[in-house]
């Protein structure tokens, strides 16, 4: 069966599917994307994912290219013809093709891509042996909070990571405490059992997946902190962890080299962990 993706109103074969070279996102990473995880059919937080795009569209001063309800019948319809029931979609809104130029053409229609491709979500709480990761400095630019495709830093970032044979990258800002992940919300529990994790300002990605954890966390009456940490504090802190759509909740074992806690995932981050699993499993989605 060809994977099949929706692009700019058309259902295309991979292969077929293609944008114009002028288009503004490839020339200028002028346009946004969003991630979402599906798990039995469901779209995991996709009201949220929508809230995000349009939040990060109305920074480049865009609107949604289409109505929600075309969208998520658009998500639902690449779904169904890639027959993807445990995966992700992954979603792209760029400002269109127009001849070369820096400011914001006069016609451009914004092109939109949406493609899905399955993937094996974790089965247990328990498979998680947790991942190392290892800091850099922050040089990415002061709007992390526009999911924007401009993810160069991050994709050089998480590159050198893997090259060191970590899992992810740390971003450490100027006074050393940790922004985020290259592409994942860093958190930490701290000596007094509270779960940390920075708070949202514009420096890092207000992860979908990281608000979620949040309400579990509370939810299960775990106390939540959302302020800076230093590197110094994670390394020496009895638990750490990471969250995205695709990493879902995943614990650290080692940062640049230095074990967290007892070198395995902790128990918060277990718990947190079964959680997340339980809540995009069973039916509580889409609230
Ligand atoms: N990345 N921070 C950054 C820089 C990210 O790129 C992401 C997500 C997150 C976590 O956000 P969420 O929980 O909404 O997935 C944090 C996606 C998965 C990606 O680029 O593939």
């Amino acid at each position: 069966m060809s994977r099949i993706a929706y692009v700019n109103g058309r259902y295309l074969r991979h292969d077929d599917a293609q944008v114009h070279v002028e288009d503004r996102g490839y020339q200028f990473s002028d346009g946004v994307y969003e991630v979402a995880a599906v798990c039995r059919g469901r779209v995991i937080d996709e009201e949220p994912h929508l809230d995000r795009l349009e939040c990060s569209l109305a920074e480049l001063r865009m609107d949604l290219p289409l109505p929600r309800s075309a969208l998520r019948l658009v998500t639902r319809e690449v779904l169904r013809r890639n027959r993807v029931r445990d995966g992700m979609v992954y979603l792209q809104v760029t400002r269109g093709a127009a001849a070369r130029d820096h400011p914001f053409p006069e016609e451009a229609i914004g092109a939109v891509v949406l493609t899905a491709r399955p993937v094996r979500w974790p089965e247990a709480a328990a498979d998680d042996g947790g991942v190392a990761v290892v800091s850099m400095p922050d040089g990415r630019w002061g709007r992390c909070d526009v999911k924007s495709v401009s993810l160069l830093p991050n994709v050089l970032a998480k590159q050198a990571a893997r090259e060191q044979g970590a899992y992810e990258a740390w971003f450490v800002d100027a006074e050393g405490r940790v922004t985020e992940g290259s592409s994942t919300n860093a958190w930490i529990v701290d000596d007094a059992g509270r779960v940390v994790t920075r708070d949202l300002e514009s420096n890092i990605l207000g992860g979908i997946t990281r608000q979620r954890v949040i309400g579990l966390a509370r939810e299960a009456g775990l106390e939540v902190a959302e302020r800076a940490f230093t590197l110094a504090e994670a390394q020496a802190a009895p638990e750490a962890f990471l969250t995205s759509t695709t990493s879902f909740v995943r614990g650290i074992v080692s940062i640049d080299g230095h074990t967290v806690g007892s070198g395995a995932p902790g128990p918060a981050t277990v718990r947190l962990r079964e959680l997340y699993l339980d809540y995009c499993r069973n039916g509580r989605a889409n609230r």
